[in-house]
């Protein structure tokens, strides 16, 4: 037996639920931003993911128009920060819709420090941030994907693996499920992929 959900039959808020509730789990964008005047913005966006791998371009869903989308709009860059587990309480925090004049890393108590090749800031505790320009917005229903080209990958030295890239335990992704639950580190399992 199945329930049947059609979008059609449904609130927009209650379909809403059902695919957050079902799209799981997912990583988080911590994406932090300036404004034109200069202003800092972090905020988190659980609907993220790689959109293109060569050349790289990452993607995440603005739901309606933000002040991430607004200062991505007028400086062209953005900072997408791994939320890491010890950091949940403060990705939480920076999810509070503050006005657009608010520096929000003060808001949240959390530092910031420059990153290697675009004028918004980086989260100093964050284990790994990914160094983006605007590629391109796409409208889509009542949201924006933003699609940025990744200028630079910086990661923590003490969360790589000997292979170079971070290891998953030490990068320690929180993740986002639905309604207020959050997902906290997995256990991992190895599988090779097939042979042809
Ligand atoms: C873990 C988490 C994930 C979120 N994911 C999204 C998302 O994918 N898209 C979105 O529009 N809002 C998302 N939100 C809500 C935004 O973070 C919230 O609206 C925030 O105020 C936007 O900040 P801004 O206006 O400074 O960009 C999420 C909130 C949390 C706590």
């Amino acid at each position: 037996m199945r329930t049947v959900f059609d979008p059609a039959d449904l609130s927009t808020g209650r379909f809403y639920r059902l695919l957050t509730a079902t799209i799981v789990p997912r990583p988080i964008a911590w994406v932090s931003t300036v404004s034109a005047d200069g202003v800092a913005n972090v905020a988190p966006y659980s609907f993220f993911t790689v959109a293109s791998t060569s050349p790289p371009v990452v993607q995440f869903t603005s739901v309606g128009r933000k002040d991430s989308l607004r200062n991505i709009e007028e400086t062209g860059e953005f900072v997408i920060n791994v939320a890491s587990v010890p950091l949940m309480d403060q990705v939480n925090a920076s999810s509070a819709a503050f006005s657009h004049d608010v520096d929000e890393f003060a808001a949240v108590g959390l530092r910031s420090e420059p990153s290697e090749r675009v004028r918004p800031p980086r989260v100093a505790r964050s284990p790994a941030s990914i160094e983006c320009v605007l590629h391109r917005v796409i409208e889509v229903g009542d949201c924006f994907v933003v699609m940025g080209d990744v200028l630079a990958i910086t990661v923590r030295t003490d969360v790589l693996a000997g292979d170079g890239a971070p290891d998953f335990g030490l990068l320690a992704p929180a993740s986002r499920l639905g309604r207020a639950e959050w997902g906290l580190t997995p256990q991992v399992r190895e599988i090779e992929r097939p042979a042809l």
